[in-house]
């Protein structure tokens, strides 16, 4: 059967899409204008469209765990993590920027920067990281970023979410010791903790690739400022070293020191195929 297509609609490839609108946001600043800047704001719009799509699975990951579907849980986690090398690798494209080629518009960046992404930490938050003051010096965010930042901040995270999981399964997660000996049941226990395990295996993977990017843009810092403090007040490639090892899920990281260990009495490491 041929798919059916509405030609009264009058839609087309570029009014679906919306393409007039998009292709009119790129608005560089430079005066006279540097030859770099439709690369910067390009690769920059991009990223927020990235972190959109993530904000939406990320979320939908949270809500499926919360009612009991490890499964699409995973799903959902799966392609954050092709989005995420994505996010990874693109920033290779910033890297084709001589310093001098950035030099040459980053005063008309002014005060702006990454660091202001609203969409950046709402999926930190999301992921189940801190606040750590972050909201309350937020001046910048419009008061809608800053309510809707505020609510994810109030709400379960991936964190919560995965934790119910847990406890829905059967297993005791009251205390970090608890915890513990849960995520060791999940990694070598009973078979019916597979899914459990491919889903703890999932949000390391996330952790894991959100460590990447910050490192991976640590570095791009360091080639393109050296030790230059950022258009956002900071120390610059400094602050975002100190960034990069921070964990959303440090239990998990943490019980893998355990796995293995001979009084746990248990078999080594690993442990599922
Ligand atoms: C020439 C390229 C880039 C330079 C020189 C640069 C520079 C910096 C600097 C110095 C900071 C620290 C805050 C500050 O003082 O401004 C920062 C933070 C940040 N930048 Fe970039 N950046 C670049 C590209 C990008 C790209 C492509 C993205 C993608 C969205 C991005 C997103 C961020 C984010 C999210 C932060 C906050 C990180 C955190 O607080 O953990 N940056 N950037």
């Amino acid at each position: 059967m041929r798919p059916s297509v509405d030609h009264d609609s009058g839609l087309t490839y570029a009014t679906y899409l919306r393409l007039p609108h998009v292709l009119d946001q790129q608005r560089c600043r430079s005066s006279p204008p540097a030859h770099d800047e439709l690369l910067f704001i390009t690769v920059h719009q991009v990223y927020e469209l990235w972190f959109k799509v993530l904000l939406f699975e990320l979320s939908n990951a949270r809500d499926r765990m919360l009612d009991g579907d490890a499964y699409r849980a995973r799903l959902r986690l799966r392609r954050c993590h092709e989005i995420e090398r994505v996010l990874v690798n693109q920033i290779d494209v910033v890297d084709t920027m001589t310093p001098h080629g950035f030099l040459e518009f980053r005063g008309a960046l002014g005060s702006s920067s990454g660091f202001q992404s609203a969409q950046f930490r709402e999926i930190e938050f999301l992921s189940g990281a801190d606040d750590n003051g972050w909201l309350d010096r937020a001046a910048w965010l419009s008061a809608e970023d800053h309510q809707r930042l505020s609510l994810r901040l109030a709400e379960p995270d991936l964190w919560d979410a995965f934790i119910t999981l847990l406890a829905v399964a059967g297993l005791s997660v009251g205390t970090p010791r608890q915890r513990a000996a849960a995520f060791h049941e999940i990694a070598v226990g009973d078979d019916r903790y597979n899914g459990l395990w491919e889903l703890s295996e999932a949000l390391i993977e996330h952790d894991q690739l959100w460590s990447i990017w910050r490192l991976r843009h640590q570095m791009t810092v360091m080639r393109q400022l050296g030790g230059k403090p950022g258009t956002g007040g900071s120390t610059g490639s400094g602050y975002l070293a100190e960034r990069v090892p921070l964990k959303f899920y440090p239990e998990l990281w943490d019980a893998r020191s355990c796995f293995g260990q001979p009084d746990d009495g248990r078999p080594a490491a690993g442990a599922r195929p």
